[in-house]
C-alpha cells in the first residue's frame, strides 16, 4: 500500500532518519526549495500530540472572531483564491491574499486588480498592501476597501526582503526606522476605519538591528490590532532558523496580539511555536504548501483528536480540484470589474500582457496548468512516484494530463504501480528544483 500523505512509505534502505535533516537544515535562499519543510511534515515524531479533548480557542481580529488560531500566510505567488479556499476548507480561519502594492490599487493595474479576486463567500476576506509612502500605503487600501470590498482586514507588509520591493523603502525597509512604521500604520488605520489594520514583521533589518518588539510597539501606537512576526532578519531572507524567542518577546512587548510564523513545517512544529511563545495565532506558510490538510490536524490536535489520515483519494481528489479551480481562476471566474470613475490601467502590450481575462478557454487551462506546476510538485514530494511525476511534470499541460498522469503513478486505490516501486523517495529539493 502507498502510505498517506501524512505518513508516506519510507525507502527500504540507505535512508538518513529524516530528523536528522530537520537538526541541520540545508536551506536555501529559494524560499520554497527546501527539503525540511517535507521532511518535517512527514516524519518528525510527535512532541505535542492530542491534548485533553477541548475546545478550540478563537482569536480575535479587531471586531471579528475567527473560530481558530490558524490561518494560512500571505504568499506571494501561491495564496491566490483558490489556495485561499482549499486551505479555508481544511480549517484555516482567516488567508490573506499576498502583498498588493498599494502605487497599482492607487492606479489600478490590471495585475494588481488580480490579487482581489475571490469568491463572493471568502469571508473574512483579508488583503496585504505594501509600499513605501505612508499616504499611498493608506489610499492604497482605501480604494481596495472602498471599490473593491468588501474587505474585512487590510495588513501591511513590513516583512518582505526583496531587494526590488526593499530599495524603495518599502517591505522590511519599514523596520529600520519606527518612526516611519507608525506612521505609516496611523494613516492606513484612519484611512480604513473601522476595519482592523495588521501589520507583519520580520526579526529587523539584520543581526545588528533586531528590533522587533519595537516596531511591534510603534504598530500599535499607530493603532494596528494585531503584528504577524516571521522572525528572520531581512539580511537572514530565508536562510537560518525562525528565532521564536523574538515572537516570545515581542508578544512581551504589546498588549496587541502577536501571530507568529516562521519554520512551522508542520502541525506540531505550530502547536509547539504557540505553546512556546505565547503568541495569539499561527500563520502557516511553507508548511501549507501542497499540505492543506495541515489545517485540519492542528484543529484536530487542538480538539484532542487524533488527525484523520490523509487517504490516497482524498489526496488526488484535492489536487483534482485544485487544478479545476486554477483554470477557472484563469477563465477569470471572480473578475474583479473596474468600477465606474476607477482609473484605468495602462494598455495592453500587444501580446496580450497579463490581462488573463482575454485568454481563451485552451489558454486559460494551459496557464492555470502550468501555474500550478509547482503545487504539483509540492503535492507529490515525499511520495513514491513523486520523482516520476517530477520528470513528467514539463509535459502536463492540461487538466487531463495531470489526471493521466495521478492515474499512472498514484492510482486511485492506492497502490504502489510496478514502474515507480523501485523508485526512491525523493530527496532534498535544490535551488535548482
Ligand atoms: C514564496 C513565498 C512568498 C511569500 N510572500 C509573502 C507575502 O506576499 N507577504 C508576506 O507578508 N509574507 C510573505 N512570505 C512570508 C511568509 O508569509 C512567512 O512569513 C514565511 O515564509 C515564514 O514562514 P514559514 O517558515 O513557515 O514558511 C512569503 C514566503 C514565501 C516562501
Amino acid at each position: 500500500m502507498q502510505g498517506t500523505a501524512r505518513n508516506p512509505p519510507r525507502q527500504a534502505s540507505g535512508e538518513e532518519p529524516r530528523d536528522s535533516a530537520y537538526r541541520s537544515p540545508p536551506v536555501s535562499i529559494g524560499a520554497l526549495n527546501q527539503d525540511s519543510p517535507f521532511d518535517a511534515r512527514f516524519a518528525r515524531p510527535a512532541p505535542h500530540g492530542p491534548g485533553p479533548r477541548g475546545a478550540v480557542r478563537p482569536v480575535k481580529l479587531g471586531p471579528l472572531t475567527l473560530p481558530n488560531r490558524y490561518f494560512l500566510a500571505p504568499l506571494a505567488g501561491v495564496s491566490d483564491w483558490p489556495f485561499r479556499l482549499l486551505c479555508r476548507e481544511m480549517g484555516a480561519s482567516i488567508a490573506h491574499t499576498e502583498m498588493i502594492s498599494s502605487h497599482g490599487l492607487v492606479h489600478g493595474g490590471d495585475q494588481t486588480l488580480s490579487y482581489l479576486e475571490r469568491p463572493p463567500d471568502e469571508r473574512p476576506f483579508a488583503i496585504q498592501v505594501f509600499g513605501h509612502v505612508a499616504e499611498v500605503l493608506a489610499e492604497g487600501a482605501r480604494v481596495a476597501v472602498e471599490k473593491y470590498g468588501p474587505i474585512d482586514a487590510v495588513d501591511i507588509n513590513m516583512g518582505c526582503p526583496v531587494k526590488k520591493v526593499c530599495c524603495h523603502g518599502a517591505g522590511a525597509a519599514m523596520l529600520k526606522e519606527p518612526s516611519v512604521a507608525e506612521r505609516a500604520v496611523r494613516k492606513v488605520v484612519d484611512a480604513v476605519a473601522p476595519l482592523p489594520v495588521t501589520v507583519k514583521l520580520r526579526a529587523g533589518w539584520d543581526e545588528e538591528h533586531r528590533n522587533a518588539p519595537e516596531i511591534a510597539k510603534a504598530c500599535e501606537q499607530g493603532g494596528a490590532v494585531a503584528v504577524g512576526l516571521h522572525p528572520r532578519t531581512r539580511a537572514q531572507m530565508y536562510r537560518g532558523r525562525a528565532d521564536w524567542a523574538l515572537i516570545a518577546a515581542t508578544k512581551k512587548a504589546v498588549k496587541i496580539g502577536v501571530w507568529g510564523s516562521g519554520d512551522l513545517f508542520s502541525a506540531h512544529d505550530a502547536r509547539r511555536m504557540l505553546e512556546e511563545t505565547g503568541a495569539d495565532a499561527a500563520r502557516i506558510a511553507r508548511g501549507a504548501c501542497g499540505y492543506p490538510w495541515i489545517f485540519r490536524e492542528l484543529v484536530a490536535l487542538e480538539r484532542g483528536e487524533e488527525p484523520p489520515e490523509v487517504t490516497a483519494q482524498e489526496w488526488r481528489a484535492m489536487i483534482l480540484r485544485h487544478v479545476d479551480l486554477a483554470v477557472q481562476e484563469k477563465q477569470d471566474r471572480f473578475r474583479v470589474v473596474r468600477p465606474e470613475g476607477a482609473p484605468r490601467p495602462r494598455p495592453y502590450r500587444e501580446n496580450g500582457g497579463h490581462a488573463h481575462f482575454e485568454l481563451t478557454a485552451d489558454e486559460a487551462e494551459r496557464a492555470a496548468v502550468r501555474e500550478l506546476r509547482k503545487h504539483l510538485l509540492w503535492y507529490t514530494r515525499g511520495r513514491r512516484g513523486g520523482l516520476a511525476f517530477r520528470r513528467l511534470a514539463p509535459d502536463l499541460h492540461t487538466a487531463a494530463d495531470v489526471r493521466r498522469a495521478l492515474d499512472r503513478f498514484f492510482p486511485e486505490d492506492g497502490s504502489v504501480p510496478a514502474e515507480v516501486r523501485d523508485e526512491p523517495i525523493q530527496g532534498p529539493l535544490t535551488a535548482d528544483d
